[in-house]
């Protein structure tokens, strides 16, 4: 089977590893890719941007590709799987009206109210004026959203009457931000969960759930980034698991069984685990909330459950396109994953462009067994004298990922194989999950 790639993050290196060890796919072809799908295992590069559908279409028609697998949010909040359909590609991943649950925050949260499905209290505007006056209005409205795509830095979580204010004058006033309508949510407090789950229209598989570090520096300070770092199992999920089978999961696959939700792909749970602020000691029992869904695998989750599905992943994706998904089980292994983002230092701000880098070993096929894996994300090879040079191209540059069977260890070989990276401009978080490991080891 030949399969093509979209994009070129650590997500997509970490699909494109796992897929390469599928005895039933013998080409992956990943397009544009990144410096570590360029020498991946079964895998070549292939010049094209995320965006430019009709070459994308030709490429794949050209090569015979048998299933196709979109990576990132903007070409699915576009259209590419319609498009691809269309022209009778086998695709995996949400058309356009599907990828609305990510692509409007607003739709997002009328579905979780029509399925009676636990979500922050909300209200969305259109303008400056009608905004101000939720947010004067109503002390719970602190959270403010820009209700389209906005790469994660459309989110203001705020103290105060004031700063959710000064959030909507960057928002309206700034020009950063095209779309002008708002979702203001009430803010819930407790640890989020990130519930990946496949998806073929009618059965919903829910994947390793695990736990992201959004915001830039160690102790959740900071601005909030795509992901620097992640875990997997997560002791939180164990915990809460009924509850959230109950209040979210079953409703969501009555949902699809009954036609009211219609959904193909990677369907994205974020969930928080709230704690009404009344109980003193915030030790008021924890419910899952649903604070938004996204139609594509997460990063760098991806990076960090794969590594630990024992499933051939190729035949759990072409299932998804044959509504066949009830027939494929998942398999997990128990160990534990790791995975810490190296960034560039002036990351979130800016990215790093043409340092150059250095990994441990050339190729990433074979550190599996040593339990580290390095995905890489913004890097790319540059045709030089002597050679190809590897050399930065992005914000967040690669993931380094430990495995172990239990989560101390498994921190330190991730921390282990990030010391060995070679690259000036270097930086990453030194707690992901520090408290994971704590907590296991009590
Ligand atoms: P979103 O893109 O909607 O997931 O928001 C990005 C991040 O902002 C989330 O991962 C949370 O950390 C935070 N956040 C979003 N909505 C809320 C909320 N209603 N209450 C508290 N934190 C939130
Ligand atoms: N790690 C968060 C996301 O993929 O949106």
């Amino acid at each position: 089977m030949k399969v093509l790639v979209v994009g070129g993050g650590g997500r997509e290196h970490a699909i494109c590893w796992k897929l390469a060890l599928s005895t039933r796919v013998e080409n992956i072809f990943c397009a544009p890719g990144n410096g570590g799908t360029a020498t991946c295992h079964k895998t070549v590069n292939v010049d094209i941007g995320v965006m430019d559908f009709d070459k994308l279409i030709a490429f794949s028609k050209e090569q015979a590709i048998d299933l196709v697998v979109i990576g990132p949010d903007n070409p699915l909040a576009e259209g590419i799987v319609d498009s691809m359909e269309a022209a009778g590609l086998r695709v995996f991943g949400p058309n356009k009206s599907q990828a609305k649950l990510e692509w409007s925050k607003a739709y997002a949260k009328e579905v979780l109210n029509t399925l009676n499905i636990a979500t922050a209290r909300f209200a969305t505007a259109s303008s400056q004026q009608t905004a101000e006056a939720i947010v004067k209005a109503n002390q719970w409205a602190r959270v403010v959203k820009v209700d389209g795509l906005a790469l994660g830095k459309g989110v203001f979580v705020c103290a105060s009457e004031e700063e959710a204010l000064q959030a909507l004058n960057t928002i309206y006033k700034s020009g950063k931000f095209n779309d002008k309508k708002v979702v203001i949510e009430e803010m819930l407090n407790g640890e989020e969960i990130s519930l990946l789950t496949l998806c073929d229209g009618k059965t919903l598989t829910p994947l390793l759930p695990s736990q992201d570090h959004k915001r830039r520096f160690d102790d959740d300070k900071g601005p909030n980034t795509g992901g620097m770092g992640a875990y997997a199992p997560v002791q939180l999920y164990e915990e809460h698991k009924d509850a959230i089978q109950e209040r979210i999961l079953k409703p969501l696959q009555k949902a699809l069984a009954e036609g009211k939700l219609n959904f193909k792909g990677v369907l994205y749970i974020g969930l928080l685990m709230h704690r009404e602020k009344s109980s003193a000691d915030n030790s008021g029992n924890a419910q899952p909330y649903v604070l938004e869904f996204n139609a594509r695998f997460g990063d760098p989750e991806t990076q960090t459950i794969l590594p630990l599905l024992q499933s051939d992943l190729f035949d759990a994706l072409y299932a998804c396109t044959e509504q066949t998904l009830d027939k494929q089980e998942l398999t997990w292994s128990k160990q534990s994953s790791c995975c810490v983002i190296g960034a560039a230092q002036s990351y979130p701000d800016s990215s790093s462009k043409g340092e150059a880098i250095v990994f441990p070993t050339s190729g990433d096929f074979n550190n599996h067994t040593d339990g580290q894996i390095i995905f890489q994300a913004g890097t790319k090879l540059l045709k030089a004298e002597n050679g190809e040079q590897l050399v930065t191209d992005g914000g967040r540059i690669f993931a380094a990922v430990g495995l172990a069977d239990k989560m101390a260890d498994a921190r330190e070989r991730a921390y282990q194989l990030i010391t060995t990276v070679q690259c000036q401009s270097l930086d990453y978080r030194r707690d992901i999950a520090k408290r994971e490991a704590t907590c296991q080891s009590k």
